[in-house]
């Protein structure tokens, strides 16, 4: 099985049934390398996202959805909380500080010092592939048990620049996102 967007839904088949035992993992072939090799929205997120997508009504997706992706950014994965971890002998964790997939992989080929074709990285992914399905089912049953409250909230500092650049209520609204922006824009406004 290729691909961290199909463990999720292979995972939820496993675990919950219906409605995920309708569905084929195959819908997700594009997901692998965060959709076809591209290193866009890490393919984990992408199968998660669409399986609360699919039990949750509309208004409340993207309170999980975001949920989601703001733990994955902040987290030290993969967590190593799970006993079927113990047959991975490489153990390093990073964090990937906005849900790419090129950042999770790249910061984690930097803090491991293994490359990206490596078996290693292809064993990371998958044990990332099962942290982000327990997450999602967590989140899932604390919504269904009417005690979801969303923990992750954006940096002060991006905060601020969102403050200009994001949002109705804005001076600019010309930028749409809640990753992170120092990484990307690390000279903003400092020239
Ligand atoms: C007080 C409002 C304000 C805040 C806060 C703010 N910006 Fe801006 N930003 C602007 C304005 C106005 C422009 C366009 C004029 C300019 O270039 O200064 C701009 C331009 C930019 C540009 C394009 C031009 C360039 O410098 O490359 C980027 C990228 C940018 N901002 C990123 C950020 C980031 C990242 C932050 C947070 C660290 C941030 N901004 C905070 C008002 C703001
Ligand atoms: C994953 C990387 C990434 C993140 C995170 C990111 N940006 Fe960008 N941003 C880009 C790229 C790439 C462009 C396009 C730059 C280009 O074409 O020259 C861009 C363009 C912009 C521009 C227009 C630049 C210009 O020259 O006018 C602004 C403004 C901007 N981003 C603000 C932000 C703000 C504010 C945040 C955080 C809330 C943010 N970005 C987060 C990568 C990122």
């Amino acid at each position: 099985m290729k691909g961290s967007a199909g463990a999720i839904l292979l995972q939820l088949q496993e675990k919950v049934g219906y409605p995920y035992t309708l569905l084929t993992p195959d819908m997700y072939r594009w997901g692998a390398g965060g959709g076809a090799s591209w290193g866009t929205l890490c393919g984990t997120l992408a199968g998660a996202a669409n399986m609360i997508n699919l039990v949750v009504p509309a208004a409340d997706v993207p309170k999980l959805v975001g949920e989601l992706f703001g733990w994955y950014s902040s987290t030290a994965l993969p967590t190593m909380n799970h006993e079927s971890y113990a047959k991975f002998p490489n153990k390093t964790q990073s964090i990937a500080g906005n849900p790419l997939c090129h950042a999770s992989v790249s910061n984690w080929c930097a803090a491991s010092g293994f490359r990206e074709t490596d078996e290693e990285r292809l064993n990371r992914c998958a044990m990332l592939a099962g942290d982000v399905a327990a997450k999602a089912i967590e989140l899932l049953n604390s919504y269904h048990a009417k005690n979801f409250t969303p923990a992750y909230k954006v940096s002060a500092e991006t905060a601020k620049c969102q403050g200009c650049h994001v949002g109705k209520t804005s001076m600019l609204g010309n930028t749409l996102t809640n990753m992170d922006c120092a990484p990307c824009h690390p000279n903003a406004h400092k020239k």
